[in-house]
């Protein structure tokens, strides 16, 4: 077998790892969803969800991962495979591949079409901030303009694409891991002098609005509004430890592929965890939001909602002394975070083609470019974002469940808990205390469960699946970004499902040829011969 690819040094695979999970999610997704959740009310189940299912999943992915490396496998549908061997027969044990081989092809696929496009704008707003091309402009209408500005779309989204072709081409030692070590603490210093600046702001617009009033809405605890709406909120912080943590994805377990056999799991998980949270609640959750509360006041920031990045900052932006700075390092930071996560679902792509089909990384990497842009295309050229948003709504909120469900039913009951429990401690620098083994077995999956119950339940009486009257409405009205009609969200909403469709589709193909072609012979036989 040829010699895979592995982590130069401890240090850039901690900060790859960061930068896996530090994205969009942290200092875009989390503030709005905090905001629109009830601040205080969101961080009760938010904090909840992140020690009964971020880290526990978190350690499961990275022990799956490396346990799939072992046997030269840094995707989903190899790795099922092996684990649920030591329960199943491997004909069986071949059903399971296929379901995590077409889970991790699709997130990864679907996920990239639009985030991509999303840290393009980051690109487009750094550029404008620099040039002050919004100042002194109603902002929603500039970014109406932007978004219906197909050449500029285009451009910055092809822009960042090439950049990404170009850090996954050199592999992951020389390229990841190299790009990763200048990005991430040039992120943690723009992050760091936004901060500072957010938080002696003081109240420039009105005595009682300040970035502190932002900070207090977050972190007093608000247990009333959380009981009024318990079932939404809970939903939103779990999907939100899902986002943020990259679980459910395939791209932690792509990474810890690269691990040596015996390199620690436990505590570089835990690490991956402690610093994302650091990023994601003391800095993303001192920035957007207390900013938005000095400049805007409480009412306005609250209801800024998915455009409190792109539309309400660049408000705030103009207002402010050498605002153009400060902007460019806003839309900088999220260009870096979105860059350094955007990597990992582009390698695991990369991987794929590399392992399944051997081709060499070079060419791979051209090739997941080309494919990632014609999913991309109907986003960019969909002045509603309409299409965006119902990708969204399965990809970021359903699919990771469902993933990080599969990770345990896979990684743990398959593999069974025994030979996990040691896996997960060979070479690691951390003993897990044995309480956690319980939350791990059945409190996560059947947290799980009821979330997916409830997203399942929350879509059928909205009228998502049948495409209702009343659910067509509201995208007409209240998610679509320029006006439109229910003929065109139609259609969107089409396109959004028929592409992942036939995702899903590709996905399960690959992946049954690819542990067919690697495995056959015990296929067919029907007994494990494989084995390290
Ligand atoms: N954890 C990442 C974030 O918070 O933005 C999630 C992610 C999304 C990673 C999309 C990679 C990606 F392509």
């Amino acid at each position: 077998m040829e010699q895979r690819d592995k982590w130069a040094t401890k240090l850039g695979l901690i900060l790859a790892m960061a930068g896996n999970a530090i994205g969009l999610g942290n200092f875009w997704r989390f503030p709005y969803q905090l905001a629109s959740n009830g601040g205080g009310a969101f961080m009760i189940p938010y904090l909840f969800a992140l020690f009964f299912l971020g880290i526990p999943v978190m350690w499961i992915e990275w022990t799956i991962g490396r346990y799939g490396g072992k046997y030269g496998h840094g995707t989903l549908g190899p790795m099922f495979y092996l684990m649920s061997r030591e329960s199943l027969k491997p004909k069986s044990a071949l059903w399971f591949g296929v379901l995590g081989g077409l889970l991790g092809f699709s997130v990864s696929s679907l996920l990239s079409s639009y985030y991509y496009q999303i840290i393009g704008w980051s690109a487009a707003y750094t550029w404008y901030s620099l040039t002050g091309a919004y100042f002194g402009q109603d902002t929603y209408k500039f970014f109406v303009g932007y978004i219906s500005n197909t050449s500029a779309v285009l451009f910055f989204w092809a822009l960042t694409m090439v950049l990404l072709g170009i850090a996954v081409g050199q592999g992951v030692s020389k390229g990841i891991e190299r790009w990763v070590k200048v990005m991430m603490p040039a992120l943690y210093v723009f992050a760091i002098i936004l901060v500072v600046r957010a938080l002696t702001l003081g109240s420039p617009v009105k005595p009682e609005w300040s970035a502190i009033g932002g900070l207090s809405y977050i972190w007093t605890p608000n247990f009333s509004a959380l009981s009024k709406n318990f079932f939404k909120i809970a939903l939103a912080a779990a999907g939100q430890i899902f986002f943020t943590l990259s679980l459910g994805m395939g791209i932690i377990h792509n990474y810890a592929s690269y691990l040596g056999p015996e390199d620690d799991v436990a505590l570089s998980g835990l690490a991956t965890v402690s610093l994302n949270e650091f990023a994601e609640v003391i800095l993303g959750g001192s920035l957007a939001i207390p900013i938005a509360f000095a400049y805007l006041g409480p009412e306005k920031a609250i209801k800024s909602g998915v455009g409190l990045a792109y539309m309400s900052l660049p408000n705030v932006f103009m207002h402010m002394p050498a605002g153009r700075i400060f902007g460019a390092f806003w839309f900088l930071l999220l260009w870096f975070a979105g860059f350094t996560s955007a990597i990992a679902t582009y390698n695991y792509l990369v991987a794929m083609l590399e392992e399944d089909v051997h081709i060499d990384r070079k060419k791979g990497t051209w090739m997941v470019f080309v494919w990632l842009f014609i999913l991309g295309l109907p986003i960019a050229l969909d002045k509603t974002l309409l299409v965006l948003t119902d990708m969204d709504m399965w990809v970021g909120s359903y699919f990771l469940v469902l993933l990080g469900f599969f990770d345990i039913v896979v990684g743990l009951w398959l593999f069974k808990p025994d030979n996990f429990w040691e896996e997960l401690h060979k070479g690691a620098f951390i003993n897990v205390p044995g309480w956690f083994k319980p939350i791990m077995l059945y409190i996560a999956p059947i947290y799980m469960l009821i979330l997916l119950a409830g997203n399942t339940w929350n879509y059928a009486k909205g009228g998502v699946f049948t495409l209702s009257q009343a659910y067509m409405q509201d995208l007409v009205k209240n998610q679509a970004l320029v006006s439109t009609t229910i003929g065109y969200a139609k259609h969107a909403v089409t396109v959004a499902r028929g592409m992942i469709f036939i995702v899903i589709i590709i996905g399960a193909i690959e992946a049954y040829l690819a542990i067919k072609k690697k495995y056959g012979e015990e296929l067919e036989k029907n007994e494990v011969i494989i084995k390290l």
